[in-house]
């Protein structure tokens, strides 16, 4: 579990989120027992509310894995939307093509194949809302792509950006994760100062930073 937080703050907040259903709770199921990294519940609920309140007709996913939170946002939006999703890993979008393909939005996600630093070169539509959900170490690369394809008044979010609470403590770093820290330390550093931009960096689930693209830019 986490660091960020105390466990019994982490288990209280999950314990009050509604259980998921059908595909997702499929998805679930098996991204546990097969060890593949999803989003937490307590963040797919912040990206709910968000995409709520921010109604996006374009977003953009870095990290698709089994899609499952590019699914869990298909569910949440409304009206005319589209979902693009980046992913590198073979297995991982063979999985995340069956799960498209067994839902009612097969015809409103679309997967990048490839790794993301070397197919964001080739994006060139504008999108409302951005999930970095990729690797941890390679967000600032992201970034400098997220920002020139983010409209104004869009907003990008950025998952794990605390990284078991190491990013806030060099206590709990451990040695092999040193860099990724100190990527994750620079992108954070760099999100709070960037003109034109406000962001927000929660400590819930692993840390999230919310980056918000001024209107008047
Ligand atoms: C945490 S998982 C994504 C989970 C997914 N967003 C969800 O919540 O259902 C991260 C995924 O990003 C992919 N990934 C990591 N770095 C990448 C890159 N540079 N380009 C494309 N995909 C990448 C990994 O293969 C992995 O499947």
């Amino acid at each position: 579990m986490s660091s960020v937080n105390e466990d019994y703050i982490t288990n209280y907040i999950r314990d009050i989120v509604p259980e998921k259903s059908g595909q997702l709770k499929l998805m679930e199921e098996y991204a546990h027992e097969n060890n593949v990294p999803i989003i937490e519940p307590e963040v797919g609920q912040l990206i709910t509310v968000l995409l709520k309140l921010h109604r996006p007709v374009d977003i953009l996913e870095v990290g698709t894995a089994i899609g499952y939170s590019a699914l869990l946002m298909a569910q949440t939006l409304k009206g005319d939307w589209n979902i693009t999703t980046m992913e590198r890993n073979p297995e991982m979008i063979e999985m995340a093509l069956e799960n498209f393909q067994a839902s009612p939005y097969s015809d409103r996600i679309k997967i990048i194949e490839g790794d993301a630093r070397e197919t964001f070169p080739h994006l060139t539509k504008k999108y409302d809302f951005i999930f970095l959900d990729a690797a941890k170490g390679q967000y600032m690369e992201f970034l400098h792509y997220a920002m020139d394809l983010l409209k104004p008044g869009g907003l990008i979010v950025s998952d794990n950006v605390l990284y078991k609470g190491m990013v806030a403590s060099d206590q709990l770093v451990v040695r092999r994760k040193r860099t990724i820290v100190n990527r994750l330390r620079e992108f954070l550093e760099h999100i709070n100062k960037m003109e034109g931009y406000t962001s927000s960096v929660l400590p819930l689930g692993d840390g999230v930073a919310l980056t918000f693209k001024e209107d008047l830019i």
